[in-house]
């Protein structure tokens, strides 16, 4: 049975310094909520709210994009994180399952930690804490047990100098059925360090009423909790060292593993090559068999089977390269498709075009797609021949087989099989280069 999940993301950040609220820094290509969202959805969430705060705009803005389902709920003051899932009550109204409730800037927990969770909620533990031990336990709430049972939670700032010995910590994400949750959260006062209505403080209560608690135990990596910027470069690596280590377990080669860069949602097919210092932004899929060659910058593109990428090449959003195509150094390809077995390989770029199968773009050909107000787009047949440093003015539609001579400025259509020539004709003047380099030899002298 799927559940709902509360993401908290309404805090400011204040230890990021930043204008920008704290679940909108990227992290792997992406915004950390994206992350959480993603959590979420692989658990079985059938039903997200998203509390927001500051920055609300752009967070909801984000969450929408992500999400188009998604559920937005508003916290006007940051009063504590029991005071945000109640925020979201409203949004559930009608539901009647388990909710989980995450926090924005815990991008890590896994999908499997949340199965565990509603598994013990499924066992009739009332609420489902997910603790973690940690190896500095430094400002984290304290799972008090008794057994198996959870018996309350300490904030840091609450904890007793005992309590503070405790290493059983909170991950912050917990489960319980949503009438359990709003009924237990309407008892929870802010009588405490921080003046806060303290979703951890659900745990007393219950116990008191008699309810069973239970905490699950996941690795502390999972629980990495982002509140300043050096957390988020530690997030950014401890992300990256593990999308390598999946990367090879798949059957990638990295030559440097070390110095590839992947995004959130980046996907690698079976036996494909990615040289040293290849960046993957957002959207970014690759076929079996591609190579990636170093130096690489790739974002919002497809890669299909066998083709070449790079040294050196830069794909933007919207380029599509065939099966067995290829893209050479220097070359950036924005909105364009490059056919089966097609060829841009040195010094292009190729901007709002479609280029038919087996088709060559020669050295330095650039596709004049912008006028300066409005972009155009040009067509190419297959098996055309575009000479060195020509310019294509688009829009302009070239046919199959046809052939640009090197040096064209083409802004015409060209049909198909035409040879295209749009240069000044050559004129040779005989012995006129050596008597005008001896005339000038002689000044000099
Ligand atoms: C919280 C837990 C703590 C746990 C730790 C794990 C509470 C009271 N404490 O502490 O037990 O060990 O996380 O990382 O829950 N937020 C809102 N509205 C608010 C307050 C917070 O949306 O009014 C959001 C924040 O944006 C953030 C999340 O809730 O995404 C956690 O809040 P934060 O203030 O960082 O809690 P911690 O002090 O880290
Ligand atoms: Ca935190």
């Amino acid at each position: 049975m799927g559940f709902a999940a509360i993401i908290l993301a309404a805090g400011k950040g204040s230890r990021m310094k930043s204008d920008m609220p704290k679940v909108m820094h990227g992290l792997a290509g992406v915004p950390m909520l994206a992350h959480v969202m993603k959590t979420a959805t692989e658990a079985g969430a059938i039903k997200k709210v998203v509390v927001i705060g500051h920055g609300g705009e752009l967070v909801s803005k984000a969450a929408l994009a992500l999400d188009a389902e998604v559920q937005i709920a508003e916290q006007a003051e940051q009063n504590g994180t029991g005071h945000a899932v109640i925020q979201a009550k409203t949004a559930l109204e009608g539901f009647k399952g388990d909710i989980i409730v995450l926090y924005g800037d815990t991008p890590f927990v896994k999908p499997e930690s949340l199965g565990k969770m509603l598994a013990a909620r499924a066992q009739g533990n009332d609420v489902v804490v997910l603790g973690f031990k940690a190896s500095n336990p430094e400002g984290y709430g304290r799972l008090s047990m008794s057994g198996d049972s959870l018996e309350a939670i300490i904030e840091h700032k609450d904890c007793s100098p005992e309590q503070c010995e405790i290493d059983f910590c909170n991950s912050g994400v917990v489960c319980a059925n949503t009438e359990t949750l709003f009924s237990l959260l309407d008892e929870v006062g802010s009588n405490n360090a921080s003046g806060e209505v303290y979703l951890t403080d659900i745990v007393a209560i219950a116990r008191v009423k008699g309810l069973s608690c239970t905490a699950i135990t996941c690795d502390e990596e999972e629980t990495l909790g982002v509140n300043s910027r050096s957390d988020l470069a530690r997030a950014e690596q401890s992300f990256q060292e593990s999308a390598r280590t999946q990367a090879l377990e798949n059957g990638t080669t990295l030559v440097a593993p070390q110095t590839v860069y992947f995004s959130l949602d980046t996907l690698v097919g079976a036996d494909v090559v990615i040289e040293p210092n290849v960046i993957f932004g957002p959207g970014v899929t690759v076929e079996n068999g591609a190579h990636i060659r170093a130096f690489s910058h790739l974002e919002g593109c497809h890669i299909s089977e066998g083709a070449v990428v790079g040294p050196y090449a830069r794909l933007r959003p919207g380029a599509e390269i065939g099966a067995f195509g290829k893209v050479g150094n220097f070359v950036e390809i924005k909105n364009a498709v490059v056919g089966k077995g097609a060829k841009v390989n040195h010094l292009s770029y190729v901007g709002d075009a479609e280029i038919g199968a087996d088709s060559n773009i020669g050295a330095g050909v650039i596709f004049c797609n912008y006028d300066g107000v409005f972009k155009h787009q040009s067509t190419l047949g297959e098996r055309v021949f575009v000479g060195s440093n020509s310019a294509l003015v688009s829009p302009v539609n070239i046919g199959s087989d046809a052939l640009i001579g090197t040096g064209s400025v083409i802004t015409s259509d060209v049909p198909s099989g035409d040879l295209s020539l749009a240069r000044a004709k050559q004129v040779n003047k005989t012995g006129r280069g050596k008597r005008l380099m001896d005339m000038l030899r002689a000044r000099k002298k």
